[in-house]
């Protein structure tokens, strides 16, 4: 299982402090059980993984072979909660060179998470000519940056293939009744899937909008929503001690209350950088209101030492480090030994380059906290679909908890209206015409 260290902590913040806390998210994950939190109407995903029947998994898995059998690529259009944690998984499980040593079944492209011209531009050149398929994802069911790339991918793939074989290669992944994805897929007929109401988008990689794109992937949904299963488990066990999610959230909240208004997910794997991405939409999404919350950021290690290290090590001491560590990666590569030894490395030669790796990441961790940066440590066994799972929803319950502690709603994000509302009226949507009129007035 997942474990949680927060022993380089204690030295900044201490231990009856984080026990403290600890005793009040678990207070207050009680809210969340019996639905008396803010924002009590977006508690879905907190019993999801348990309520996922195998009836359910076999029907996601249906649909990805079809799109499997009948595609080349397939584009998963979507952005923020509606893309980032199948692009998280999806990177983790893959290999690094994908898009060069080729995959056993559709390349997985993404889309409607930018509105880069150029972007767009490349990615119809490349699907020309091809047999591609779209899943639309999108809640509202009427975000800009999703419903642009879906018009332009539904045109192209009806032309290409013909609007009937086009039908059986869109899928939509939306609201059951509400916005324009839906209507959409109503009147062509596509096969859908609903997002339940209760659960919001960057809590819903464990409904059709990450299992669905997963799956297509070739990747174990069943493993990941075992992973899950298994940590909601833990988490709601009455031995306090085994909910690390509320110890998480509790460690997060104290060093919050003494200053760190930072929090750096660190990595040692590359793969992980989608869940990095993933983890900061969540919490970010999650905690930044009211004029409060801790900034969520990331880096890839050993990578960024030598860019961003510098400012970690020495910096304004406003930050603290999370690392997430892989214990066992998939594959043993031995350092070889050289009769010259002219890079000076045979002291290194026999050892797995992952044991290089960790006295990387052991000094790296000594470093920081010598240098005033408290260090919580995620270990995961393996990088498999089953751990990715527990992570997922370690990350998401202590989210829902720590949003608690900093007295905040957790599932609204207010703010994200403020440039959409900015950018219909420049862009002259009806509707927006007084705005359109104030907007002018500024430039
Ligand atoms: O977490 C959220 O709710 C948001 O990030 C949404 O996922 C994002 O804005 C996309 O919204 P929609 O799925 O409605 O297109």
């Amino acid at each position: 299982m997942l474990k949680l260290d927060i022993s380089k902590v204690t030295p900044f913040v201490g231990s009856d402090i984080i026990e403290d806390y600890t005793n009040r998210a678990i207070a207050a994950q009680q809210t969340l059980v019996d639905g008396t939190c803010p924002g009590n109407d977006f508690l879905g995903w907190l019993n999801l993984p348990a309520s996922i029947t195998p009836e359910f998994l076999g029907e996601v898995k249906a649909v990805a072979q079809t799109l499997r059998e009948e595609c080349e690529a397939v584009v998963v259009a979507g952005i923020g909660g509606s893309y980032l944690g199948a692009k998280a998984v999806i990177e983790a499980l893959s290999n690094s060179f994908q898009w060069l040593v080729g995959c056993n079944g559709p390349a997985i492209l993404f889309a409607g998470n930018n509105i880069g011209e150029d972007y767009l531009y490349e990615l119809t050149s490349l699907l020309k000519g091809k047999k591609f398929g779209v899943i639309n994802i999108s809640k509202s069911g009427t975000t800009t940056e999703t419903a642009l790339a879906f018009r332009l991918l539904k045109k192209q793939c009806e032309e290409q293939m013909g609007k009937e074989a086009a039908k059986k290669v869109i899928v939509a992944i939306t609201d059951a009744k509400r916005g324009a994805a839906r209507t959409c897929a109503d009147k062509e007929g596509y096969k859908s899937f609903i997002i339940p109401d209760n659960v919001g988008g960057r809590f819903s990689v464990l409904t059709p909008v990450g299992l669905l794109p997963i799956a297509v992937a070739g990747f174990d949904i069943d493993a990941l929503v075992k992973g899950a299963q298994d940590m909601e488990c833990q988490c709601k066990d009455s031995n306090k001690l085994n909910n690390i999610a509320a110890k998480y959230a509790a460690t997060r909240y104290a060093l919050y209350a003494a200053g760190k208004k930072i929090e750096i997910l660190a990595n040692y794997q590359p793969k992980l950088h989608f869940i990095a991405e993933w983890w900061k939409q969540l919490f970010g999404e999650s905690e930044g209101k009211d004029q409060k919350g801790i900034y969520p950021a990331s880096v890839d290690l050993t990578t960024d030492l030598h860019s961003m290290g510098q400012w970690i090590q020495e910096g304004e001491r406003t930050i603290f480090e999370t690392v997430i560590s892989v214990e066992n990666p998939e594959h043993e590569l031995l350092f070889p030994s050289d009769d010259e030894n002219l890079d000076g490395l045979n002291f290194l030669a026999g050892k797995r380059v992952d044991q290089v790796n960790k006295m990387a990441e052991l000094g790296t961790q000594l470093a920081h906290v010598d240098g005033g940066v408290p260090n919580i440590r995620l270990a995961i066994d393996r990088l498999d679909a089953y751990h990715l799972g527990q992570l997922i929803y370690f990350f998401e319950l202590a989210c829902g908890l720590y949003c608690q502690l900093l007295g905040i709603n957790a599932f609204n994000q207010p703010g994200v209206e403020a440039y959409k509302k900015n950018m219909f009226a420049l862009l002259g949507k009806p509707g927006y015409e007084k705005e359109t009129e104030a907007i002018r007035a500024r430039l």
